[in-house]
C-alpha cells in the first residue's frame, strides 16, 4: 500500500491554505503535541481518547496522522489507520475557538490524498449533525448503524463510507445518496 504509514510529501512542506479566517497549514502528528491534543479532546467528545489511545494508534505503522494549523497555532487533528481492506477515520477534533474555520475540511482532505484511493470508513453520532454535515460534504455517504456503539451512553453508531465498500467486502445499500457534485 503507497503512502501507509506516512504523510508523504504532506508535511512539514505543505502549502499554507488560506482560509476565509487564517491561514491553515498541515504537518504529522508527533508525540509532543500530546498536551494540547488531549486539552482539545478532553473538550470535544464525553468520552476523550487518553494518552495511551493516542500514542497506539498514531504508532501503528498504517496510521496518517497529521495535525492542523491555523496562523501557526495547533488547532486540530485526524488519525486514519488501515485495517483488514478498508482505511478508518479514527477521529477528527478541532480546538472549539476554531472551529467552522475549515481545519477539520482541510485535514480529512489532507488524509484522503495521502492514503490514496479505496474505500474509507467511519462511525459518526447519529446526534453529531455537525460532523455528519462535514463528512457528507467530503463525500461520505450513510450507509448502516451500530446499535449501542458507544460504550458511555450506549448510542447507536452510523456507519459512513466514501468509496465503494464491496471493495472491502462490505455488503449493503448506502442510506444516504452521495453528494451532488458542487455546481461549476
Ligand atoms: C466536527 C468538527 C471536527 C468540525 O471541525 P471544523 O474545523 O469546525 O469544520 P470545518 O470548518 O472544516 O467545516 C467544514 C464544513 O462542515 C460543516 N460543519 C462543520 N461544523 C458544523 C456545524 N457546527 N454545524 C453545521 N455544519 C458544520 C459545514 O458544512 C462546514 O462548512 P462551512 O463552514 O463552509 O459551512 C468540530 O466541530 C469538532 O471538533 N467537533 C467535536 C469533535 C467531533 O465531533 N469530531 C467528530 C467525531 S466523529
Amino acid at each position: 500500500m503507497p503512502n501507509a504509514g506516512s504523510t508523504g510529501d504532506l508535511a512539514p512542506e505543505a502549502e499554507p491554505v488560506e482560509a476565509s479566517l487564517g491561514a491553515i497549514s498541515l504537518r504529522r502528528f508527533d508525540l509532543t503535541d500530546l498536551p494540547w491534543v488531549l486539552e482539545i479532546e478532553g473538550r470535544s467528545f464525553g468520552a476523550p481518547w487518553s494518552a495511551a489511545s493516542f500514542t497506539i494508534e498514531t504508532s501503528r505503522p498504517s496510521s496518517v496522522s497529521l495535525v492542523g494549523e491555523l496562523d501557526g497555532r495547533p488547532v486540530g487533528y485526524a488519525i486514519f489507520t488501515r485495517y483488514a481492506d478498508s482505511w478508518h477515520l479514527m477521529t477528527v477534533a478541532v480546538d472549539p475557538r476554531a472551529r467552522r474555520r475549515g481545519v477539520a475540511r482541510t485535514l480529512i482532505d489532507a488524509g484522503l490524498e495521502a492514503i490514496g484511493p479505496g474505500p474509507v470508513t467511519l462511525e459518526v453520532r447519529p446526534s453529531n449533525s455537525a460532523a455528519i454535515t462535514l463528512y457528507e460534504k467530503l463525500g461520505f455517504v450513510q450507509w448502516g448503524m451500530r446499535p449501542g456503539y458507544y460504550p458511555d451512553d450506549g448510542e447507536d453508531a452510523l456507519i459512513m463510507w466514501r468509496g465503494d465498500p464491496s471493495e472491502a467486502g462490505v455488503p449493503g445499500e448506502a442510506l444516504s445518496k452521495p453528494p451532488r457534485p458542487a455546481r461549476q
